[in-house]
């Protein structure tokens, strides 16, 4: 963190590893809307990538930080490294981007996959929740967005399915919970449910695959990666206080909602 302008606040930002990712764009638009950031990955070589790369063209603090979201224990000893972190400011934003697919259909879908795609995507929201709200709740202010789906309103599609659907729609349902009981600490907690977005989540599908999402699109194209990043950095804005409990959806025209 050598070349750094103070910042007010730190946004946490999971699933900020992927080059191409939703969260190493989010990271990099928190960085540039003047947040300090904390960039939590399994992958630590990504993220650090990440992280200096921010550190050095937004010049805030932006601190990489290995952690499964899966383990309870590696997302608290996460918590702990933030909070020990002299140079950073208070967690003012938590943004669980970090997600796995799952395209077995259900006769493929074997109890491993569930589990799986439901403890990436569902248990980690909570766990890293358990981890950074305490601090929002002390200091009486927070944001948290939470990482949905187009798939938990579809049930699926091409290439993601059921188990996905459910571990996404769980959290639109966890979500609205959060908000109720979060409010009184003027805490706000929101879903983005993104369509089809050009990230590498789907890689190794073939061509076709990727041709059929995008023509099934009403606006022709993939999101791009930014254009996601752009609704949670937004959701953690200060004009956004008084959205909370909502999922905003982001597909070019595919659902309306
Ligand atoms: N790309 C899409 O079309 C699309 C559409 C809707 C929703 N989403 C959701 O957006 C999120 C980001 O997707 P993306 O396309 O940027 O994917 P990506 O594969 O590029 O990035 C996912 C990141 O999550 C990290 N991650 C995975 N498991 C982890 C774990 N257990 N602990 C910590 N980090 C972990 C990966 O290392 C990676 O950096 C996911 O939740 C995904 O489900 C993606």
């Amino acid at each position: 963190m050598g070349n750094t302008n103070m910042a007010k606040r730190t946004a946490v930002v999971t699933g900020a590893a992927s080059p191409r990712g939703i969260g190493v764009a989010a990271a990099r638009q928190f960085a540039a809307a003047g947040w300090a950031v904390v960039l939590v990955d399994r992958d630590l070589q990504g993220a650090n990538a990440a992280a200096a790369d921010i550190n050095r063209t937004a010049g805030v603090q932006a601190l990489a930080v290995p952690c499964d979201v899966t383990n309870e224990a590696s997302v608290q000893q996460a918590a702990q490294r933030v909070r020990q972190e002299a140079d950073l400011p208070t967690v003012g934003a938590l943004a669980n981007i970090a997600g796995v697919p799952e395209p077995a259909t259900f006769s493929e879908l074997s109890l491993e996959k569930w589990n799986r795609v439901l403890a990436v995507n569902l248990t980690g929201t909570f766990l890293m929740c358990k981890a950074f709200v305490p601090q929002m709740m002390a200091q009486r202010y927070g944001r948290i967005v939470n990482m949905s789906s187009i798939t938990a309103f579809t049930g699926g599609g091409i290439f993601s399915k059921s188990a996905y659907a459910a571990a996404k729609a769980g959290i639109v349902g966890f979500t609205r919970g959060l908000a109720r009981d979060l409010a009184p600490y003027a805490i706000t907690a929101n879903a983005v449910a993104p369509g089809v977005v050009d990230t590498d989540i789907r890689m190794g599908t073939t061509d076709e695959i990727e041709h059929s999402l995008s023509g099934a699109v009403p606006l022709g194209r993939q999101a791009s990666a930014a254009e996601i990043a752009a609704l949670f950095v937004w959701l953690c804005s200060e004009n956004a206080g008084y959205i909370t409990g909502t999922t905003q959806h982001i597909n070019g025209g595919s659902y309306f909602g």
